[in-house]
């Protein structure tokens, strides 16, 4: 594993791999057990797009692993006034020893893996969030004590989230339903391949979706960059929210993800959120370790 793009990129072998290194790295740092292996080591962290988790839990990773972190805003950075992608990541190459990068599109991240010579880390795009679904199949996996055969269902927009959570779920062999209206479909190349090689339903029917569910997940209905389609996007959501009587369709014990930040009111209900509020700050805590394991794995 050179970079992390996209899950889909990842055998099932390299994911679960990178789940367990989290789980270590985790009971490490609650022990005390110091674990600075990147000592040296300094990581780029370009923001083309607000941040709360993604930032803070990068930089104090790599701090907790001996390295550093350098936050540079696209504002400050001449892309942000037009240098080309392909010139910044020439010369951030010669300077770090790794990328995270947060955008809009993935051709971008693409094309730094392409043209430079560090590991590039997808910290969010339009198309996909392969760092929050790590913690994601942490978080499940610490609940649920397994992936295989737990049935993973997402209700909402068919954005990034979705997306990531199609390719990560699948390859991790667990059951994946996705409920959203339907011109918000995700991606229609992962909902093929998610079709022909595990467990996948797409449908417009909340309930069906979440019938018999171990997890229950949602995300915005407006994600960073379609502040202007809010209101329409508020109009086809309706009905797209998880209520109790979603909670009443999946399994008594499900557990409820969100990957924050949350619009209570639309996408989830206050109610819902506060019960489930536990299992949803693990999974942001999550984040850290796993994009720990993710840092040990390509810059070590
Ligand atoms: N979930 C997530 O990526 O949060 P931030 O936008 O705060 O980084
Ligand atoms: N879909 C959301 C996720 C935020 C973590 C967005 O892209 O804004």
């Amino acid at each position: 594993m050179k970079h992390l793009l996209k899950l889909e990129d990842l055998s099932c072998k390299e994911i679960t791999g990178l789940l367990n290194l989290a789980d270590q790295l985790k009971y490490e740092q609650k022990n005390g057990i110091e674990h600075k292996v990147l000592a040296g080591k300094t990581l780029g962290m370009i923001f083309r797009k607000s941040s709360t988790r993604t930032r803070v839990s990068f930089e104090v990773g790599m701090y907790q692993l001996g390295g550093h972190a350098l936050f540079l805003s696209s504002n400050d950075l001449q892309i942000g006034r037009g240098e080309e992608t392909a010139d910044t990541i020439r010369v951030l190459s010669r300077y770090l020893d790794g990328i995270m990068i947060r955008t809009f599109e993935q051709s971008e991240v693409e094309e730094m893996a392409e043209k430079g010579t560090i590991p590039i880390i997808n910290g969010l795009t339009d198309y996909a969030h392969p760092c929050q679904v790590l913690a994601d199949l942490m978080t499940i996996r610490e609940h649920k004590g397994a992936l295989e055969g737990v049935k993973l269902c997402y209700i909402g927009d068919g954005n990034n989230m979705a997306n990531s959570l199609i390719a990560g779920g699948i390859k991790a062999g667990m059951s994946v339903s996705v409920a959203c209206p339907g011109s918000y479909r995700p991606d229609a190349e992962i909902m093929k391949w998610a079709s022909e090689n595990g467990k996948f339903l797409c449908t417009g029917d909340i309930y069906a979706a979440a019938e018999n569910a171990d997890v229950i997940y949602t995300d915005v209905w407006a994600s960073m960059g379609q502040e202007s389609e809010a209101a329409t996007r508020r109009k086809a959501f309706k009905g797209y929210c998880v209520d109790n009587s979603v909670m009443n369709a999946a399994k008594k014990d499900a557990i409820v993800l969100h990957c924050l930040p949350a619009h209570k009111g639309e996408e989830i209900t206050q109610e819902v959120f506060d019960t489930h509020a536990d299992v949803i700050f693990d999974q942001a805590e999550n984040r850290l370790h796993a994009q720990k394991a993710v840092l040990v794995t390509l810059l070590k």
